[in-house]
């Protein structure tokens, strides 16, 4: 059984910093080792340019182990005699897992040859790798034309939270959006505006709407490449298009400085907003109260440094309390969850950074898609 997952965790000094995507992956593989098959594990692990140790995935191998309480095989590579070998030592219910598949360039190219060598070491391919489903790679893409190909738990699991929250919305449907740029986030923002009954925007994103609309930002981080864009969506959305009304503003970004609290429409010059002040927060919340479902991805501030991180929490801890179908888009809203203790709050937090983003801008992904052909 050849499984793709998504075990690109971060790492820091050849140590995993964050277990969620490990342990997502667990049910799948304890299923299929239950069923007494040899369940071989393939992922990619970061972005490397050919093989390089640093991005190996034998300490992710080692991890997965642990969570799984069984010895993990690990192969040193992930097609050719090395991973054939380690294949055919294997037993029913054992656990191998290949080398980071992206050692070869073949799998970004989704080349046909690559594709077929990794299809040779199973016979039936299962894609449990949401997270990687907005690539077209082989080991995504590639292999799942080539064995009969199925969905895993993880990504059966991921695809019903993202159904549930935006094809049958319990209604009101209310999407929290925040974040740094505009930008990176139009296509969300666009698709939004056709399904939500209110869109609540925050974080540095905000101030380009502001911006936009001709307000006084001070020197807060504004996406100037994407004024038309706000302004457009603004134009779309109307009156279901909720804006920060106070901001929290510093003149350094960091802990420990002055800080003060401005207007929204009426941030002095040399002043950065760093988080949503607390008339905002009141707003906020009163706006979202008896909300069906809600849809969070991006943080409300810089909640990375504590001082900045009360208005991203407030709504954060709002949201889970709120009775309603909650999803947190994955990446930086995921990770904002975990620092601030709030994981367990919500009906589902994805695993997905890019392809969660790339769902909720009302894209296919091609690793999803040939699943469905399959
Ligand atoms: C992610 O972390 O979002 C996925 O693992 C995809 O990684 P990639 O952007 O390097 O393809």
């Amino acid at each position: 059984m050849l499984v793709r997952e998504d075990l690109n965790v971060p790492m820091q000094n050849g140590a995993i910093t964050d277990m969620t995507r490990i342990k997502a992956a667990l049910p799948t593989i304890k299923d299929l080792q239950a069923r007494g098959a040899q369940v071989i594990v393939m992922s990619h692990l970061g972005r490397p340019k050919g093989v390089d140790q640093s991005l190996s995935l034998r300490p992710v191998a080692q991890e997965l182990g642990r969570a799984l309480w069984t010895e993990v095989k690990f192969a040193y590579d992930c097609v050719g005699p090395q991973a054939q070998s380690a294949v055919g030592r294997m037993q029913a219910g054992q656990v191998l897992v290949l080398e980071n598949v992206r050692f070869h360039p073949e799998d970004e190219a989704n080349d046909p040859q690559f594709a077929q060598q990794l299809a040779s070491l199973g016979e039936i391919f299962v894609n449990d790798a949401f997270a990687s489903s907005h690539r077209a790679h082989a080991s995504v893409v590639g292999v799942a034309k080539l064995l009969p190909a199925y969905a895993g738990q993880l990504m059966l699991a991921e695809l019903e939270a993202l159904h549930t929250a935006l094809d049958y919305p319990k209604r009101p449907l209310i999407a929290v959006i925040g974040g740094a740029k505009v930008s990176t986030k139009v296509g969300l923002l666009n698709n939004m505006t056709t399904k939500v009954d209110l869109l609540v925007i925050g974080g540095a994103m905000a101030n380009t709407f502001l911006r936009a609309q001709g307000h006084q930002t001070g020197s807060s981080l504004v996406d100037e490449t994407a004024m038309e864009a706000a302004n457009q969506v603004w134009k779309t959305i109307g009156q279901r298009l909720l804006l920060p009304i106070d901001l929290v503003c510093t003149q350094q970004t960091m802990s420990g400085q002055p800080m003060r609290t401005f207007p929204a429409d009426n941030v002095e010059a040399g002043w950065i907003a760093v988080d949503i002040g607390p008339q905002t927060v009141a707003l906020f919340t009163q706006r979202m109260a008896g909300a069906g479902t809600i849809v969070w991805n991006g943080p409300m501030g810089i909640f990375e440094i504590k001082d900045f991180a009360a208005g991203t929490r407030a709504i954060g801890e709002f949201i889970g309390g709120s009775g309603a179908y909650t999803l947190v888009g994955g990446g930086d809203t995921a990770a904002a969850v975990d620092s601030l203790g709030l994981t367990g709050r919500y009906s589902h937090i994805s695993t997905g950074g890019g392809a969660t983003l790339e769902y909720l801008e009302g894209k296919e992904l091609p690793g999803i898609a040939v699943l469905r052909e399959a």
